[in-house]
């Protein structure tokens, strides 16, 4: 299904993520929650999976370059795929079809990710196919059509055309702005006060693209022709395509500089250690929780979430990142670990040249309507990160993270908002966190900055075996 240089350079940086600690571990695929719309999972916890199965027999992790037909029992499409790599691109899959695993999978004590019961497990085999296929035939072997560029999120791809939305009133003034700009080009004519059709359509540019189709086969950060599509507000109400985007006048240091003026300067800015943050976490299906937030600016996060069943604990120590339940812990690795660590970010104004590789001044964007600058960076080998600020106030407004699977990239965004002033320095007191199968909404009602954090915060209990 793979062309063989992907799959090389999938090898390469498989041993990259192996080397950092993140390895994805097959007999733990991570696993969402079932159904398109998870409910009862805890706010805050993206994309955790359940714990782990019964009936599937502790296993050796597979080894640097093992192929999925070599490790799985039953794989007849993805063979040549590296199979660290399987767990990550079913959930691509699982993504692109707005769907959990068990719509493909018997799941549950007498289940096994090996059967072949279900139909669309069938269709999904014809489907990988079919996309070999058109990439080969059409696009030289390039990814360049995937699950997501028919099915975007549903099971039954669409085949009708979509209907415009409202525009946000940030997305409303651009458009303005944008008309005004395009008053007196040549060519104009005909098309109304609305520039061309298709300009400001709804829909117009689905979420945003991928940050680099290169991207997909191992080389973050580099400039691709995809790379260089303008950031579109989120989901609808996108602004038509402009021309040619201008291309950034600030330089990488510029934005940072700015950024660290706005929240408060440097001096400011290294005197805050710790921070203890406590508020609230609605879940995409409108659950409201208490959440209490210790970080450090070393890159340690915790967060405590007060549930039904007891407080339910995320950890990153920087290194390993679990999950305490009342009923025990549960390592966590690959992207669900990335998921954790991210939401660590007391230390990246100071540190952002450090925490982002290959961090590059990319172009102008907008976030609903907000004109922003965007960088662009890669946080870890198998993971790009669009970092957008406000060209007007220099706060950054928002991070959108790609992490590459064999068929694409799975997408997330951090949202930052209510920025307010603790001890000399401006924090965000909302933080929107939305991944493929949730989204989480943080409100902060107060923000303590150097409170001392014990350090058994950090410390990881014996793991439940
Ligand atoms: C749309 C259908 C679909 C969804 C959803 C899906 N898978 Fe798969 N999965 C497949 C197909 C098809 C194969 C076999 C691929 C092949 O033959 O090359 C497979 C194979 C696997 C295997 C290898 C099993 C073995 O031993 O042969 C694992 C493990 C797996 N999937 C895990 C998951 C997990 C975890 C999820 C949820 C994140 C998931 N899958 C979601 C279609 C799906
Ligand atoms: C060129 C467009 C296109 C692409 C690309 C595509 N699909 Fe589909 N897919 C369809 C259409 C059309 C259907 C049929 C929907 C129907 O029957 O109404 C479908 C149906 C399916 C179904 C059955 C859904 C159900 O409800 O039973 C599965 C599973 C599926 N696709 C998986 C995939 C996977 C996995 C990929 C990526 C490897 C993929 N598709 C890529 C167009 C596409």
């Amino acid at each position: 299904m793979i062309g063989r240089d992907r799959i090389r350079l999938f090898i390469v940086s498989a041993a990259i993520v192996l080397a950092i600690g993140l390895s994805v571990r097959a007999q733990q695929p991570p696993q969402p929650p079932t159904g398109a719309a998870p409910t009862g999972q805890p706010p805050a916890l993206p994309s955790q999976g359940p714990p782990r199965q019964g009936a599937q027999q502790p296993r050796r992790p597979p080894l640097p370059g093992e192929k999925a037909a070599e490790y799985y029992k039953n794989i007849k499409i993805l063979k040549d795929l590296p199979a660290d790599q399987l767990p990550i691109t079913m959930q691509f899959i699982a993504a692109s079809l707005g769907v959990g695993c068990d719509f493909c999978h018997v799941t549950g004590p007498q289940g096994g990710f090996d059967r072949d019961e279900k139909k669309p497990k069938d269709t999904a085999r014809k489907m990988l196919q079919m996309v070999e296929t058109i990439n080969t035939q059409q696009f030289e072997g390039r990814l360049q059509v995937n699950c997501t560029t028919c099915h975007h999120g549903n099971n039954r791809p669409d085949r009708n055309t979509v209907l415009a939305v409202e525009m946000t009133p940030g997305e409303a003034a651009a458009a303005q702005r944008t008309a005004a700009e395009r008053q007196g080009g040549p060519g104009r004519a005909g098309f109304g006060p609305q520039g061309p059709p298709g300009a400001p359509s709804g829909q117009g540019s689905p979420a945003q693209g991928p940050p680099s189709a290169q991207g997909a086969a191992g080389t973050p950060g580099v400039p691709g022709a995809r790379g260089e599509q303008p950031v579109a507000p989120a989901g609808r109400g996108a602004q038509g395509e402009p021309a040619e985007p201008p291309p950034p006048a600030e330089s990488v240091d510029q934005v940072l500089d700015k950024y660290v003026q706005a929240i408060g300067g440097q001096a400011a800015l290294a005197q805050a250690k710790t921070r203890v943050m406590r508020g609230t976490a609605t879940s995409r299906d409108l659950q409201t929780t208490q959440i209490n937030v210790q970080e450090k600016v070393t890159g340690e996060y915790r967060i405590d979430v007060e549930g039904r069943q007891g407080t339910q604990s995320r950890v990153y120590n920087g290194k390993a990142a679990w999950i305490q339940m009342p009923n025990g812990v549960r390592e966590v690795e690959g992207v669900n670990a990335q998921q954790i660590a991210r939401l660590a970010d007391l230390g990246l104004p100071l540190n952002t040249k450090q925490r982002y590789m290959n961090l590059r001044s990319a172009r102008y964007g907008t976030v609903d309507g907000t004109p922003t600058i965007v960088l662009i960076g890669s946080p870890a080998a198998n993971v790009t990160e669009q970092l957008q600020f406000d060209r007007a106030t220099g706060l950054l407004l928002r991070r959108t993270v790609f992490t590459r699977t064999a068929l694409g990239q799975l997408q997330e965004q951090i949202d930052y908002s209510d920025y307010r002033y603790v001890s000399g320095v401006k924090m965000p007191h909302q933080v929107r966190y939305a991944t493929w199968n949730s989204v989480t909404t943080q409100k902060f009602s107060s923000v303590t900055l150097n409170a001392p954090i014990d350090e058994a915060q950090f410390t990881k209990p014996e793991a439940r075996r």
